[in-house]
């Protein structure tokens, strides 16, 4: 077998393809703006160049005097029609564009042009003009003008600081202690997929075709800004291209267009183009961090201190607080933790892959790095010294925790034992050679979800959950677990997903996707098992009359108890039925009594990681080679090792690429990724992929992935650990752990550039 499609181990799926495999490499899998849609009308964005200021009257004559133009919509054409937009639950922003004439941020949507080709919608959007009253911006830390408040409380997201026991007096013991500050930078999504709209009414009921991370949600959310019923509503999302974050939240565009699409009496689509997504879509906001770590000669960990600060917008408290994991990683002794939000004249960031941990967690292993070389010890010895079973905020145990297992075999497959300690000590001609690890950790959190399944007497398997296909292999999964559960092969499972008229999902974010479908999954195919193995003993002279349920299974279309056999089809029939169809709500253990009704309502109810009596996160550690150029300080990443531990590996295949993907990203992280702003008038100025630099085919080398062997049956019914967000945790501290040993440079503030190292 190759590579690519890893041997399962213990308690690991089949390494199956994708479901859509063929469609995706084929180019027939339809994307929203792909679908065809009768006598569409194609809008453009008019953005605001001022980040701060108010738009004081708007030119549109010469706009509409362009051929073809059907309608503009500016500030004050909603209300009325359009309630605003609110932050939180499902929506991006409480930024109302049209709404209001205030400018919060660069590119702020001020007006909408439709027309009959987008050719004429972009002369249109070209010419119209807008008369501001500019005000000062503050472009984020550092600028006059800035907010700076505690994010505790601030967001039901981070309801306060985690802390424990006297950091001031331990750190007092400390024997070694590191004290420095970390930054991360603004950081945009720039899926391949360019964002999107595109509404179309009949009858009273509206049809969003968008890529979405949250269809229900999204449902109910633009049914409220519409004034509409939600069950006049349908989001529909079959593929999505890029998704991690950046369409969790709706924006206000989505309203906007299918307000276009009712005052037009036409189905209207807007394609943003790249450069406006990165000020009217969501990003990952900068930050800074301020840790401080005491230590004992022997490498035992006393105290730790993680101060963060976030950058967000001036109305919308946006915050991930990753002190949440950080505080819980090692066994520390006393830890204090603080988080503040620094409010600019910026939109409003949000979820990008591992929200909290990719920051906050870059800190922490960075610190981790120093204190290993002021300790004189071995990176991977310091982190076993302060490796815990049970968490030091609150005392509960981790449900499993195999950090070291991740380390003990990342080492051994990368060939830690041949580092040599001595900086700069590891040449090849004229390449220094620097190796490093850090620690990769996620939270498992898990959200309720619903699902119906139906298996027809001729053994075939549907399986239906509005939940999204974001590029994870959800698909494949689900019809795994339904596969596995009703002794089907994997084949005959087809898979509805990407539509608020399906069973509602949770967002597909958190990394909660395989373990909430797959326990909803699950639940309804053993609902199924029971009404085939009830009518199995229940017969009066069939092969397995008088057994208990307990006693049977279920395997190649057979109900079996040891030799005993009878036919699915045969139990079907003897029922009477040609099919058996089972709908299943699965809410995680701790839920509210409303999980299921809120979820029916777009609202999102995840179980964290943190919560309940054990905490829950998946681990990894991460190996890397770095190689930098002795004059040019060019720095290539040779080699990346990440070995996993995240319960359940559904699919080997589909976690592999997941796994490998968020370490490549992490490279990015590391070495390209930042989005660039002029700091005098706010605005971002990298806002393509020709500037915003990503990890190519040609920066990326060899990359090995091990899925360690790990059975958690504390996480959830499947007894998945998500993986999604895990694998580009540790990768950009690892980085600048093997650049440390390069070079003995620290670089503290990503990414890391060929001027840092010169
Ligand atoms: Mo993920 S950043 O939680 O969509």
């Amino acid at each position: 077998m190759n590579e690519a499609a890893p041997l399962p181990k213990g308690n690991m799926g089949e390494p199956v393809a994708r479901i859509d495999a063929r469609l995706k490499v084929t180019g027939d899998a339809r994307y929203p703006a792909d679908l065809p849609v009768r006598d569409v009308a194609h809008a453009v964005l008019v953005t605001s160049p001022i980040a701060r200021g108010r738009l004081t009257q708007l030119h549109t004559e010469a706009a509409r005097a362009v051929p073809g133009v059907l309608d503009i919509i500016a500030a004050g054409d909603v209300d009325g029609e359009l309630e605003r937009p609110q932050f939180g639950n499902s929506g991006s922003t409480s930024i109302a564009p049209l709404h209001d004439r205030r400018i919060w941020h660069d590119g702020q949507i001020v007006a909408l042009v439709v027309a009959e080709t987008f050719e004429a919608a972009s002369e249109a959007a070209a010419l119209v003009r807008a008369d501001f009253q500019a005000e000062e911006p503050s472009s984020g830390f550092g600028s006059p003008g800035i907010e700076i408040i505690p994010a505790a409380g601030a967001s039901p997201l981070y309801p306060e600081n985690p802390e424990a026991g006297d950091f001031d007096a331990a750190w007092a013991t400390a024997e070694i202690s590191i004290d420095e500050t970390y930054s991360t930078p603004t950081q945009h999504h720039n899926p391949m997929e360019l964002f999107s709209t595109t509404a179309s009414w009949f009858d009273g009921d509206v049809t969003v075709n968008e890529s979405s991370q949250n269809v229900t949600g999204w449902k109910n959310t633009l049914a409220r800004q519409l004034k509409v019923d939600p069950e006049h509503v349908r989001v529909v999302s079959p593929y999505v291209g890029g998704a991690f974050g950046s369409r969790g939240p709706m924006t206000p565009r989505t309203a906007i267009i299918a307000h276009a699409a009712r005052r037009l009496g036409r189905p209207v689509r807007c394609v943003v183009t790249r450069k406006q997504a990165y000020t009217t879509q969501t990003y990952r906001a900068e930050t800074r961090h301020h840790i401080r770590m005491g230590a004992m000669k022997d490498g035992r960990i006393v105290a730790f201190r993680h101060e963060g600060w976030e950058l967000t917008s001036r109305p919308d408290n946006y915050v991930v607080g990753g002190t949440g994991t950080t505080a819980r990683m090692y066994g520390y002794g006393a830890v204090e933790t603080k988080v503040s939000l620094v409010k600019a004249d910026r939109n409003t960031p949000s979820y990008m892959r591992s929200p909290p941990e990719t920051p906050y967690v870059y800190a922490l292993e960075n610190a981790m790095d120093e204190m290993a070389v002021a300790l004189a010890m071995d990176p991977v010895e310091f982190r076993r010294v302060n490796d815990t079973m049970t968490e030091p905020i609150e005392g509960k145990p981790f449900s499993s925790r195999s950090l070291m297992e991740c380390y003990d075999q990342a080492a051994e497959a990368f060939g830690w034992n041949r580092r040599t300690r001595g900086i700069g000590s590891m040449r090849d001609g004229d390449w220094l050679v620097g190796m490093g690890c850090a620690t990769a950790v996620y939270p498992t959190n898990v959200a309720p979800c619903t699902a119906r399944v139906r298996l027809t007497a001729d053994g075939r398997i549907r399986v239906q959950s509005g939940s999204h296909e974001i590029g994870t292999g959800i698909r494949t999964v689900a019809a795994q677990m339904a596969a596995e559960r009703l002794g089907a092969p994997f084949w005959s499972v087809e898979v509805e997903m990407g539509d608020s008229s399906l069973p509602p999902a949770p967002v597909s974010g958190g990394s909660t996707s395989t373990a909430s479908v797959c326990s909803a999954v699950m639940k309804a195919c053993d609902a199924i098992r029971a009404r085939l193995f009830h009518a199995a003993v229940t017969a009066n002279d069939g092969p397995l009359s008088g057994l208990a349920p307990a006693d049977l299974g279920i395997a190649d279309g057979r109900i079996v108890a040891g030799a005993r056999v009878e036919a699915v089809a045969n139990a079907m029939e003897r029922m009477g039925v040609g099919e058996i169809e089972e709908y299943a709500e699965f809410a995680p253990e701790g839920s509210s009594a409303d999980a299921i009704a809120n979820l029916y309502k777009g609202k999102l109810e995840m179980r964290m990681g943190e919560e309940g009596a054990k905490v829950k996160y998946a681990f990894g550690a991460e190996f890397v080679e770095v190689r930098i150029h002795r004059l040019t300080r060019e720095t290539r990443v040779s080699r990346l090792v990440g070995a996993f531990a995240a319960g359940r590996i559904m699919n080997p295949r589909t976690a592999r690429s997941q796994l490998m993907g968020g370490m490549i990203w992490g490279v990015g992280c590391a070495l390209h990724e930042a989005t660039e702003m002029d700091r005098h008038s706010a605005r971002y100025v990298n806002t393509d992929l020709q500037d915003y630099l990503v990890p190519v085919n040609a920066d990326i080398q060899d990359v090995k992935v091990i899925l360690v062997e790990e059975k958690d049956t504390d996480v959830n019914p499947a007894g998945v650990k998500g993986l999604g967000e895990l694998g580009n945790v540790g990768t950009p501290a690892a980085v600048a752990s093997a650049v440390y040993h390069a070079t003995g440079k620290r670089i503290r503030d990503l990414p890391i550039r060929i001027e840092d190292l010169l």
